[in-house]
């Protein structure tokens, strides 16, 4: 029997597709075509470390040009294998001291503390846009590139729709494309500059890593590369807006989790934020293409098809979570997290594989916003605040509206 071609419901089912699939089909493995290709589709922590094998999967010729075009760059991290990935990574992976993460944390709490005074007027604020102009201000003075204040509401924006519009082929895309475009020119240009003598990068930041950087031939990045890379790190750093809205949501739905955010129980922030992590949909699967005729308890997986690790599906597959469609945080307290369960960045070890080399700095960014959204009082107006996965990335539609914001009494 043919495979039907998937594409088109991958976009419009979005998130419900891999696992609709799966709950169809007869064994663990999904067989479709995505974009005209054999795909298999793979799911849970087995899968995850079978899928994180390079000698199984690799990524060089995997990712769709529309997700280059848009979320990630041409060039970037995520398309590299073996040496020349493990050498690109390290550059990521050098940025992510605690030293760095702590700085990166008091910069976005300060431009938080800053945004939040302006909203004692009693003005109505969309806590998405807001949470991304703050952290678009933190995070690209945190890397050494210098923006002016007047600038970060457009570059904000440009940042967001990077991310807005990779899973869809209408105007999002459109504008995402556009963003980047943007955004590679003047990042390029300014590394041009660093490397000139024209502009200066403070020592150790992202902008003078980036531009000293060598990959394994020796040589410096081409200056759009350099750019694709800077926007790596800056675009995902102002998607935990995204995180930020879906926190406000849960504390909408759930009040109860207020009190311990409250309080400062560090230990409940924490499990709080990778319950978020884990219940909300953000990424919806990472792939890659098979490296050799592979097989996977017992199914064949023929040299070249795409495989694909279902990260939302994992992240409520119920062997693995409990009642996974409850949103609750105290199943991550005293739980081992193990490598390759917890997966919304990723699985496997960020050093050697793709695993996100971002996820200290969310887990950190997400604490500390989360610890001070839930120390406001505020008023949540009539909104719609559904969050549909047909929507590639979802979000609650408002973006989350909050009027009245006041410090708690
Ligand atoms: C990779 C999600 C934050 C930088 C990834 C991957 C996912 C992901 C799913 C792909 C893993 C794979 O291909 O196996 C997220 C989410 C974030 C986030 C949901 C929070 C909103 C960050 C931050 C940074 C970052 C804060 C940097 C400061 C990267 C880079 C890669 C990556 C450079 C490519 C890694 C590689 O291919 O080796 N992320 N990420 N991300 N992320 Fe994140």
């Amino acid at each position: 029997m043919p495979i039907a071609d998937h594409t088109l419901l991958l976009l419009f089912e979005g998130y419900g597709w891999l696992p609709d699939q799966r709950r169809r089909a007869s064994g663990e493995v999904v067989h479709t075509r995505v974009a005209g290709q054999r795909a298999v589709g793979l799911c849970g922590p087995d899968a995850a470390r079978f899928f994180y094998d390079e000698d199984h999967v690799e990524r060089r010729t995997a990712l769709p040009g529309p997700v280059k075009s848009t979320l990630f760059g041409h060039g970037a991290v995520h398309t590299l294998d073996g040496p020349d990935h493990r050498v690109r990574k390290a550059m990521f992976m050098s940025l992510m001291t605690d030293e760095g993460i702590a700085d990166l944390v008091g910069r976005t709490t300060t431009a938080w503390d800053e945004a939040v005074a302006s909203w004692a007027d009693g003005r109505r604020v969309v806590l998405f846009d807001e949470a991304a102009r703050v952290i678009t201000r933190a995070v690209c003075r945190w890397a050494g590139i210098p923006l002016d204040d007047t600038d970060v509401p457009a570059a904000a924006s440009d940042l967001v729709a990077l991310v807005d519009g990779f899973g869809t082929a209408g105007p999002r895309h459109w504008r995402a494309r556009r963003a980047r475009a943007r955004r590679e020119a003047w990042l390029g240009g300014l590394v041009r500059d660093v490397r000139g003598g024209a502009a200066t990068a403070p020592p150790d930041s992202a902008l003078d890593v980036v531009a000293r950087h060598r990959d394994t031939d020796g040589e410096l990045l081409d200056p759009r590369v350099a750019a694709v890379e800077l926007l790596n790190i800056v675009r995902p750093t102002v998607a935990v807006s995204w995180f930020v809205a879906f926190a406000a949501h849960a504390l909408h739905r759930w009040p109860r989790h207020r009190a311990p955010l409250r309080e400062g129980d560090e230990v409940f922030a924490e499990a709080f934020v990778h319950e978020v992590r884990r219940f909300y949909p953000f990424a919806p699967l990472v792939g890659g293409r098979a490296v050799g005729d592979l097989s996977w308890r017992g199914e064949r997986i023929p040299a070249g098809a795409l495989v694909l690790l279902d990260v939302y599906g994992q992240n409520h597959d119920p062997r693995l979570w409990e009642d996974p469609y409850a949103f609750d945080p105290g199943r991550f307290i005293g739980r081992e997290i193990g490598e390759f369960d917890l997966i919304p960045q990723g699985g496997g070890d960020p050093r050697t594989g793709h695993r996100c080399p971002g996820e200290a700095i969310t887990v950190a960014l997400l604490k500390a916003l989360v610890a001070r959204l839930a120390r406001l009082d505020y008023d949540v107006p009539g909104q719609d605040l559904s969050i549909s996965l047909r929507r590639i990335p979802a979000r609650p539609a408002s973006g989350f509206v909050m009027a009245s914001v006041r410090p708690a009494v």
